[in-house]
């Protein structure tokens, strides 16, 4: 009698707990920080590893905590892959926007960057792409410079393909990028985006961002460019 009342009780306190936690918990494990693809200190002396170590874990990390902690006032997202989430960003409140975009951006560019040396060639599809984009895979990096050099503030600058299979150039203010279905966004498909934000290179760089843009060139995972240019064609 004794034991089943003990049983009772102990059942009903596990079920009161557990009705407590779904409530209580929100679906944060949702969106997770991917890991750097590789040691913090590879792509020295280009990015610095205590640059690199504070840009994912902080502050990449943080747009990650950031988006999570958006979900139970916006119950849609648990529904949406991070991917999905851009193309209908413009159904959520900014706070989604930022951190949506910051974690898909900088995602991203973990992916598209690989230590000197190992980050191979553009294929023959992509280079006749960029050769008809832009005459030459040297005017390309001359007018992707531009474009980064230019941002005012804090941004990002992308090559896209586009819809109808061209590549282009563009730059996108704070964490929005070229998925978003935003107005005054040139949308595409990026196949690469270089973060221009103060973040990715004042301790090493200060103020001389076209030194961080011009040598970041060699970090380029031409290897990942390539896949992501392939599975769009
Ligand atoms: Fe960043």
């Amino acid at each position: 009698m004794v034991f089943r009342f003990l049983s009772r009780s102990l059942l009903a306190c596990l079920s009161a707990l557990l009705l407590l936690l779904g409530t209580a918990l929100p679906a944060w494990a949702d969106f997770a920080l991917p890991p750097l693809p590789y040691a913090a200190e590879a792509l020295e002396p280009v990015i610095d590893a205590t640059t690199m170590s504070i840009h994912h874990d902080r502050h990449h990390g943080a747009y990650v905590a950031n988006l999570n902690a958006q979900i139970r006032a916006n119950p849609a997202l648990a529904r949406l892959s991070l991917e999905a989430l851009q193309g209908q960003i413009s159904r959520f409140p900014m706070a989604v926007r930022n951190n949506g975009g910051g974690h898909w951006n900088h995602s991203q560019f973990w992916a598209v960057m690989a230590p000197e040396g190992q980050g191979g060639e553009p294929s023959a599809a992509l280079l006749a792409a960029i050769n008809r984009g832009f005459g030459s895979l040297e005017d390309l990096q001359t007018q992707f410079n531009q474009a980064a050099t230019g941002r005012f503030g804090s941004g990002w600058a992308w090559l896209i393909r586009k819809r109808d299979g061209s590549l282009a150039i563009t730059s996108t203010p704070n964490q929005d990028n070229p998925l978003m279905d935003l107005p005054g966004i040139e949308r595409g498909t990026p196949l690469f985006g270089l973060d221009v934000w103060e973040h990715a290179y004042y301790l090493k760089y200060q103020n001389r961002r076209p030194d961080y843009i011009k040598a970041w060139w060699s970090l380029l995972n031409w290897n990942e460019v390539n896949r992501r240019y392939a599975a769009l064609s």
